[in-house]
């Protein structure tokens, strides 16, 4: 994991969760690492995210949509993980034209960017298993249809594809991991608008019943985020990766009520229930989903390591202790 050292590094969206934790990663390496984050409330920025490394990094509160502010940034830069997105589902259907300017028309400007003065740069995309839609079959290969069942799977899937895109065209070194369900410290969990799995943390943590909606048995798989931290940076230093997108993934699928039953049983108090389906929510659900992994696996030597009851305990402790960080009552 030594290319990273001494090298600069942009990450957008870094102040977020899985950037701020990339981040750490890459300082622990010797990387020199600038964060660009827009901090807009609603979405999942947060300073205290990089607490403890506030002063290795160098952090710009900017917005990717501003192209002249991204040109500049990325002057000189060895990698780019490009990670800012509005994740949430359903937001990207009552506000689709956010959805499509963030997670779309951003990605082409900020790649325009890398062509006229950064065409060395190599790319890494977080992308989604969300773009796959309603499972044909499971595991879902990196093969199966693309089919999204929101705006969200098609402006993610619009970003991906300009990555790959500038990759075979302008050979500007690209490629995108599609991130299953991701969960760790530093996970929005105030709220539902992003996974489900953050309010269900702050809703057991409060004592109050985490909401399974539907019969609870809906499949899906996890990784711990230390796990994708290292999948992004595998991806990033290899040139086989280029203009390729790899699925992440665990072979540890598990029902949604199964999943709210090994938390409550972690011993931190609340319990579960069993709720309908709001109608909204519903509409965009894709059914049973896990991965297949196997094309990183052997490609990169990736595996997740952390398995979800150990990732779960390490979650829950965090935000037991830290909790006034991320809401207030
Ligand atoms: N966490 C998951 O389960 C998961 C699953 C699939 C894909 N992903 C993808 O991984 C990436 C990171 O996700 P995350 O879970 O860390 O979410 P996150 O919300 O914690 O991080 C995204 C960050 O991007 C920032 N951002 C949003 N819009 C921006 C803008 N216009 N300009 C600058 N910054 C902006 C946010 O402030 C936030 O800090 C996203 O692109 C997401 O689509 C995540």
């Amino acid at each position: 994991m030594s290319s990273y050292s001494q090298k600069k590094i942009l990450i957008t969206g870094g102040l977020g969760f899985i950037g701020s934790n990339l981040a750490r990663a890459l300082v622990s390496q010797g990387a020199l690492v600038t964060l660009v984050d827009s901090l807009i409330p609603q979405y999942g920025g947060n300073l205290f995210n990089i607490e403890d490394i506030r002063d290795k990094v160098t952090v710009n509160v900017c917005d990717v949509r501003d192209p002249f502010a991204m040109a500049f940034l990325l002057q000189g830069k060895d990698y780019l993980f490009n990670l800012a997105g509005q994740t949430s589902h359903m937001d990207s259907m009552s506000d689709p034209q956010t959805d499509l300017d963030i997670n779309a028309a951003a990605q082409l400007s900020i790649l325009e960017a890398c062509r006229k003065t950064s065409p060395d740069i190599k790319i890494v995309f977080a992308s989604t298993r969300q773009l796959y839609g309603k499972p044909n079959y499971l595991p879902v290969d990196e093969k199966h249809p693309i089919c999204p069942v929101d705006v969200n799977g098609i402006n993610k899937l619009a970003g991906e594809w300009y990555h790959l895109l500038y990759n075979n065209v302008y050979g500007i070194r690209a490629c995108a991991l599609r991130l299953t369900n991701t969960y760790g410290p530093g996970m929005r969990v105030k709220d539902a608008r992003q996974t489900f799995l953050g309010i269900w943390v702050r809703l057991l943590l409060e004592g109050k019943p985490i909401k399974v909606f539907g019969d609870g048995l809906q499949l899906r798989d996890f990784n711990y985020v230390d796990d994708c931290v290292e999948a992004l940076l595998l991806a990033g230093a290899s040139d086989q990766a280029n203009g390729k997108v790899y699925n992440l993934g665990s072979t540890e699928v598990v029902g949604l009520k199964a999943l709210a039953k090994m938390m409550v049983e972690l011993g931190y108090g609340g319990t579960f229930e069993l709720n309908p389906f709001p109608p909204e929510r519903k509409a965009i659900d894709i059914g049973d989903y896990y991965s297949n992994f196997s094309l990183i696996t052997h490609e990169l030597g990736w595996t997740p390591k952390i398995d979800l009851q150990e990732g779960l305990k390490r979650t829950i402790a965090y935000y037991q202790v830290n909790q006034a960080q991320y809401w207030q009552d």
